[in-house]
């Protein structure tokens, strides 16, 4: 029996199952026990973005550690850790001026909810206490970011222990009425927000969202009009922007962050997962200068923001984060991202014509392939767990996937090629056929 409790698994059953292990890897593929290798086709959920076993990050995190691994940042700092800030500032929207590191895109919504919320205590509005969220959106586990969270399988439970929020509806209605197109969604939901503010806005602290794609909640793509739209409301109104750019960072929609598809500069933006590459956990909130400002005071004023986490601006992962972001020069990894978001979107095509394909999203690198009954195009029933089975199906062909319910998400690394997007969607199409046939 083994020891472990594993993230968002049913116990009793993966504790019955055989499971694969990995052992290793190389570029974009990971290297099991089974002596097999697998096509990495989420990116270790949804981290790496130069492959695996890279050169070039292995010998950042070899050279650093013969220096030293970690020292705190509470009281002391570091040059990497500082390297790394200057570098974030430079290239993230511009007035992000500010970086405040932490170890998970959970903690960085944490950082971001906290000081949103002391800015206005701090700045004579004691009152705009209130966080807004979409429906269906995903900030992370713990319970901050479960209180502005949307997706009652996960969340729903923990509603007892949460902070009350205010949410609007998702600008993508798939899940919620198949008859509005696009458009519409969208529409009803700025006219949510806008309504929301007219009535509420002195009560509001900030708004959080994912822009350009909900990744948890399915691949759930809008338009960056629409970010752009709620992006000058939240102006309009006086309300911080939040965007959680933790899955979308680093290069996944096709730009380096999503928000400048919509040329959005917001008060924070949360950064996880890519920003080492996937080697590493680090995170960075990233806030303008009038929110830094506003926590600058002498000492006894008690304007500080009392929060931090034990391994905070760590040395390795700082120098991995720096190589990663060399990297991107290096091998001009973003301009190398059209033709295959194309290649992608062109698979995709043939795929869409499955009577068990109903719907797929794409953004960038980032897709979504909604999996419904082939004779009327409804969803499943919940508890046939057929998005489960079409992934454990992919694996016979090479190819690690993993579903959020119905929804096949393929996420690779930026630095994935040609046959290998063939070989990922193939193995989508043949596991589908094989599972809902
Ligand atoms: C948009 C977004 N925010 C936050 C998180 C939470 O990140 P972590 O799992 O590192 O806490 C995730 C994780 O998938 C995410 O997709």
């Amino acid at each position: 029996m083994s020891n472990l409790w594993y993230p968002f698994t049913a116990m009793q059953e993966w504790s019955q199952t055989s499971q694969i292990s990995i052992e290793g890897g190389q570029g974009n593929y990971l290297l099991a026990s089974n002596g097999k290798h697998y096509l990495d086709g989420v990116s270790s959920l949804w981290t790496n973005v130069h492959g695996h076993n890279h050169p070039v990050l292995n010998a950042a995190i070899k050279n650093q550690v013969d220096r030293i691994s970690h020292s705190t940042l509470l009281g002391l700092t570091n040059p990497l850790a500082e390297d790394l800030a200057k570098r974030l500032v430079e290239i993230t929207p511009q007035g992000l001026n500010h970086v405040f590191y932490s170890d998970s895109g959970s903690t960085a919504v944490e950082i971001a909810l906290k000081q949103a919320f002391q800015y206005w205590q701090l700045t004579g509005k004691p009152e705009k206490t209130r966080l807004v969220h979409l429906d269906e959106a995903y900030h992370g586990d713990t319970l901050g970011a479960v209180a502005v969270g949307g997706i009652d399988i996960f969340h729903e439970i923990f509603g007892p222990l949460l902070i009350p929020t205010d949410s609007i509806p998702c600008p993508n209605s798939f899940h919620r009425d198949r008859s509005a197109n696009q458009e519409q969604a969208e529409t009803q939901s700025l006219e949510s927000l806008q309504q929301l503010l007219k009535e509420s806005a002195s009560k509001i602290a900030a708004l959080i969202m994912e822009p350009l794609v909900q990744g948890a909640g399915g691949i759930l793509t809008h338009t960056p009009r629409y970010l752009s739209q709620l992006a000058a409301l939240c102006k309009e109104f006086d309300i911080l922007l939040i965007l959680d750019e933790v899955a979308t960072g680093f290069g996944r929609t096709g730009t380096l962050f999503a928000a400048e598809q919509a040329q959005v500069n917001p008060d924070f933006m949360c950064l996880a997962k890519g920003i080492t590459g996937g080697y590493l956990p680090l995170a960075a909130t990233l806030s303008t200068s009038r929110i830094y400002e506003a926590f600058l005071a002498p000492r006894e004023d008690g304007k500080t923001f009392f929060h931090g986490h034990t391994y905070t601006g760590n040395a390795l992962a700082c120098a991995v984060a720096i190589a990663n972001l060399e990297l991107f020069e290096q091998e001009s990894t973003i301009s190398k991202l059209p033709p295959k978001i194309a290649y992608l979107r062109g698979r995709l095509e043939t795929l869409r014509k499955n009577p068990n394909v109903g719907d797929i999203r794409q953004c960038g690198l980032m897709v979504g392939i909604e999996i419904v009954e082939r004779e009327n195009a409804s969803a499943y029933p919940t508890k046939s767990f057929i998005g489960d089975k079409i992934c454990q199906a992919v694996r016979a062909h090479g190819v690690i996937l993993r579903n959020l319910s119905d929804v096949i998400v393929l996420m690779p690394p930026l630095s994935i090629e040609l046959p290998e997007i063939a070989l990922m969607v193939d193995a989508v199409q043949s596991g589908i056929e094989e599972v809902c046939r």
